[in-house]
C-alpha cells in the first residue's frame, strides 16, 4: 500500500505541477486521494460500479460536507460506456487528464481492461497520463499462497477476473494507444511469486 500511494501520489503531484486539472478515479472505491488533493481549479472525478458508490458518497458527505470539484460518475465498467459518463459528467477530452486505475485491473477480464484502456485513450488529451497498479503473476500462476488468497477474496465476493503476467500490462496500454513511461514494482519481487506493478502510459 505504502509503494501504491506514494507512486499514485508522485504522479498526481506532477501532473498538477505540469498543469493538469481533470483527475480521474477509476474503481475509485473508498481512496480518499481526491479530498487529499482537491484544491482550487481542479476537477476530480470518481468512476465506480452504481451499487458500491453510493455508499462511498454517504460516508464522504458525512466526513467532507462541502465536497466541491468531485463529481461521481456511476459505471459499471463491465457494461457502460466510460468515454460516454465521462462526457456527461463535464469531462473534458480537449484538456489534459490524469487517469489512475489503482488495484482496479484484476477485478475486470483482461479484454474489458483492454478495452476500458483504449476508451480512456480515446478521451486522453495529449499530455494525458494513465497510471495503474497491477497485481503481475507469473507465468506459473502464483503458487498456492496466490491461490488461496484468490479464493479466499472469491468467498467474500471479491473475484479477480483479471491475469496479469510479467509483460502482459505493458502490452495491452501499447496496444491500447498509450506509451509507457515509467514503472516500478515491489522489492519482494521473484521469478515465482506475484508482484506489484506500478505503471505510468501517456498519450502522445
Ligand atoms: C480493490 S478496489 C480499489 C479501490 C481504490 N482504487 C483503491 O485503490 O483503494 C476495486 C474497485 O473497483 C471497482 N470495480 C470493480 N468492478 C467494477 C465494475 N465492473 N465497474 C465499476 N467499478 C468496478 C470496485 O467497486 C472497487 O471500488
Amino acid at each position: 500500500m505504502a509503494l501504491r500511494t506514494r507512486f499514485i501520489d508522485n504522479e498526481v503531484m506532477q501532473a498538477t505541477t505540469e498543469g493538469t486539472s481533470q483527475f480521474v478515479l477509476v474503481g475509485a472505491g473508498y481512496d480518499g486521494r481526491a479530498l487529499r488533493f482537491r484544491q482550487p481549479g481542479a476537477r476530480w472525478f470518481e468512476v465506480d460500479h452504481p451499487a458500491t458508490q453510493p455508499d462511498k458518497q454517504r460516508r464522504m458527505s458525512a466526513v467532507a460536507p462541502d465536497a466541491g470539484g468531485i463529481t461521481f460518475v456511476p459505471v459499471d465498467l463491465l457494461r457502460d460506456d466510460v468515454g460516454t459518463a465521462l462526457a456527461n459528467a463535464g469531462h473534458d477530452a480537449s484538456q489534459p487528464s490524469l487517469f489512475i486505475c489503482e488495484g482496479l485491473f484484476t477485478y475486470l477480464p483482461n479484454a474489458v481492461v483492454s478495452s476500458l484502456c483504449a476508451r480512456l485513450r480515446a478521451v486522453a488529451a495529449p499530455r494525458s497520463v494513465l497510471v495503474a497498479s497491477v497485481l503481475v503473476v507469473p507465468e506459473s500462476g502464483g503458487g498456492i499462497a496466490q491461490r488461496f488468497v484468490n479464493s479466499l477474496l472469491a468467498a467474500l465476493g471479491e473475484r479477480r477476473l483479471g491475469i496479469f503476467h510479467p509483460g502482459t500490462t505493458e502490452s495491452l496500454l501499447q496496444s491500447a494507444g498509450w506509451t509507457v513511461s515509467r514503472r516500478a514494482a515491489s522489492a519482494d519481487y521473484n521469478a515465482s511469486s506475484r508482484r506489484l506493478l506500478l505503471i505510468t502510459a501517456e498519450a502522445e
